[in-house]
C-alpha cells in the first residue's frame, strides 16, 4: 500500500535544528510547509529500537499521534560488517563522553577512535568496508506508515581525514572516491549520501 502526501503541513520529527533545516529545504519545493516538532512542544520519545527503521517510526508515528499532522522522521548510522554491524544504532552513543562531572558531550574522535580499535584487533587483513544508512519514515495521524532506506557504500580509512562534514565523515570514504566524506565540498557529498538517497526514494514514491 502506498499513499501521496497532500500539499499542507507535516512535522519534521525532530529537535535537532541542522536536519529540520536540511529537510524544510527538501521538502519546501513540493508545496509542503515543515513544522519542527520543537517548534510544537512535542516530546522526543526513547528511541528504543534496534533497527535505523525502528527508531524512526517511534519517532514519526509519536509525532504524528501528537500533532494529528502527517510526521516525518529519520534515523542514521555506521554499519561495519567486520564489528557485526556495529555502532549501528548507537553509532551517536558511541560519541558520548563525561567532561566533567554532570556534563556530558559528544567526541567524535573518540568514537571514530574506537571503530578503529576494534577493527586493529582483528590484524591487518580486516574487512574495512562500511555503510551510513539513513531511513526515512512517514506517519499519519491514522497510523498509516511508509519507510525509505538509502544506504553510501565505503571503506574507512585512517588516520581521519579532512574537516568538512560531522560525525564520522572524515573516515568514511564512499566506494568511487579518492576522498572521505570529510574532504568533499558539500554539494558533493550530499548528491551521493545515504541521506540524499533516502530522500530521493521518498520524493519519488510520496509526491
Ligand atoms: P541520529 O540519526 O541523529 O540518531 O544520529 C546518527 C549518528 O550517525 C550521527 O550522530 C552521526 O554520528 C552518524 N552519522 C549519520 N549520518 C552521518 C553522516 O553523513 N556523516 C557522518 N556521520 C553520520
Amino acid at each position: 500500500m502506498t499513499r501521496k502526501l497532500e500539499p499542507g503541513r507535516i512535522v519534521v520529527a525532530s529537535h535537532n535544528a541542522g536536519k529540520v533545516r536540511e529537510i524544510t529545504a527538501l521538502l519546501g519545493p513540493h508545496g509542503m510547509a515543515p513544522v519542527s516538532a520543537k517548534d510544537l512542544d512535542l516530546p522526543e520519545p526513547e528511541e528504543t529500537g534496534t533497527s535505523f527503521e525502528a527508531n524512526a517510526l517511534i519517532k514519526a508515528v509519536s509525532a504524528a499521534d501528537m500533532s494529528g499532522l502527517p510526521a516525518l522522521a529519520d534515523d542514521s548510522g555506521l554499519e561495519v560488517p567486520a564489528l557485526g554491524g556495529r555502532p549501528g544504532v548507537y553509532t551517536a552513543d558511541w560519541a558520548e563522553r563525561q567532561w566533567f562531572e554532570g556534563e556530558k558531550g559528544r567526541d567524535w574522535y573518540m568514537a571514530m577512535g574506537k571503530v578503529e580499535g576494534l577493527l586493529a584487533e582483528q590484524g591487518p587483513g580486516v574487512d574495512r568496508s562500511a555503510a551510513f544508512v539513513c531511513t526515512l519514515c512517514v506517519a499519519w495521524p491514522d497510523g498509516f506508515t511508509m519507510s525509505f532506506e538509502g544506504r553510501a557504500e565505503g571503506t574507512l580509512v585512517w588516520p581521519p581525514r579532512g574537516v568538512a562534514g560531522f560525525g564520522y565523515d572524515p573516515v568514511f570514504m564512499p566506494h568511487g572516491q579518492e576522498m572521505t566524506f570529510a574532504q568533499m565540498a558539500p554539494e558533493a557529498k550530499h548528491a551521493i549520501s545515504h541521506r540524499a538517497q533516502a530522500f530521493a526514494k521518498l520524493v519519488e514514491a510520496l509526491f
